[in-house]
């Protein structure tokens, strides 16, 4: 069993929606999952957890959402090394597709320039997700309950 923080943003409830089916998998797999929007939360919160989950959904030309961006400002004071990440994007074909899920290669290299450590690939979802919960989010989340 693993204590597992998630944070999250969504302005449309994509990602909301997304996380907390990932955060019922893992408790399903008796993991303690601590679920937080991302708005004004500090990073060093991340310390008191085994592995932390960032998911943002991708706005305006491949950037992160807003209140994710200023947590990033805040992350990027601290060096993780040692701990353990892993990172949900969401985008949309129709908006920008040349910054298709832009987010979760943001979140990946903000982790790593802070020296953490992602445990898998990040879970890209470039449509509406819905249709994805019981295959891709399913394993997805399987794979980061067998890794921690
Ligand atoms: C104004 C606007 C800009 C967007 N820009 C992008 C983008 O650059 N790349 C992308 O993949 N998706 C983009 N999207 C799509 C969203 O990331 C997608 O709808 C996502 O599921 C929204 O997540 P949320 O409901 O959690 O806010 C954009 C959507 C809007 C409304």
């Amino acid at each position: 069993m693993a204590n597992i923080l998630i944070i999250f943003s969504s302005i449309g409830g994509n990602t909301e929606l997304v996380t907390k089916k990932v955060a019922t998998i893992l408790e399903s797999k008796n993991h303690k999952v601590a679920f937080n929007r991302v708005d004004n939360l500090n990073p060093n919160l991340i310390f008191d957890y085994d592995l932390t989950i960032l998911a943002s959904p991708t706005y305006n030309q491949g950037t992160l959402e807003d209140q994710f961006k200023s947590f990033i400002s805040q992350f990027r004071k601290f060096s993780f090394e040692n701990k353990n990440f892993a990172v949900i994007g969401l985008g949309d074909t129709k908006y920008y597709p040349e910054y298709l899920t832009e987010s979760a290669g943001i979140l990946e290299k903000e982790v790593t320039n802070q020296k953490g450590k992602l445990v898998c690939s990040s879970l890209r979802i470039g449509t509406n997700p819905l249709k994805f919960l019981d295959t891709l989010v399913l394993k997805w989340s399987e794979k980061v309950s067998s890794l921690v």
